[in-house]
């Protein structure tokens, strides 16, 4: 299946959002759609809605909230599980071990600032898209006549 998953840039590699993108690129994905945002506590809270009441959260959020992000819908086939294994693990400090060609490993520095995210369902990638891009069509189309 040709999949969308959505991508973000970090405010921690912002900074580096060009070779980010162009290894996203490189990897055959296409970039459908790309926006540069600075999320509110509140916007950002609701997008990690997940993990929220974890001991992480207030810190993930300050994080988060303090600069500009990069949101893309990267399309591909099998995109949501090809950008997982692109960014590699969670921690950066654990993906320069294990997958050290991984954008995290690159990029990244801790558990905290691991440079991107990746959607990891297919449903969380709807709601995910749908958040940064509620005009997006999450499904395949259907095109000719
Ligand atoms: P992400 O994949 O975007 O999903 C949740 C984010 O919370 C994660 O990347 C990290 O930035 C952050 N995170 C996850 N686990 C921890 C942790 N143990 N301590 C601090 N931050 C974390």
């Amino acid at each position: 299946f040709v999949e969308r998953a959505l991508a973000l840039i970090k405010p921690d590699a912002v900074n580096k959002a060009d070779d980010i993108e162009a290894i996203i690129l490189n990897h055959g994905f296409s970039i459908l759609q790309k926006r540069r945002v600075t999320l509110t506590a509140e916007q950002c809270s609701d997008f990690y809605s997940e993990h929220y009441g974890k001991k992480f959260f207030p810190s993930l959020v300050a994080f988060m909230t303090s600069g500009p992000i990069v949101a893309m819908v990267l399309s591909k086939e099998n995109a949501i599980q090809q950008w997982r294994e692109l960014i590699g693990p969670t921690n950066s400090t654990v993906a320069k071990e294990t997958h050290p060609d991984s954008i995290r490993a690159f990029f990244g520095s801790n558990e905290q600032k691991n440079a991107v995210h990746g959607s990891d369902s297919v449903v969380s990638a709807e709601r995910e898209i749908r958040f940064f891009f509620p005009n997006c069509i999450v499904e395949p189309i259907p095109v000719g006549q």
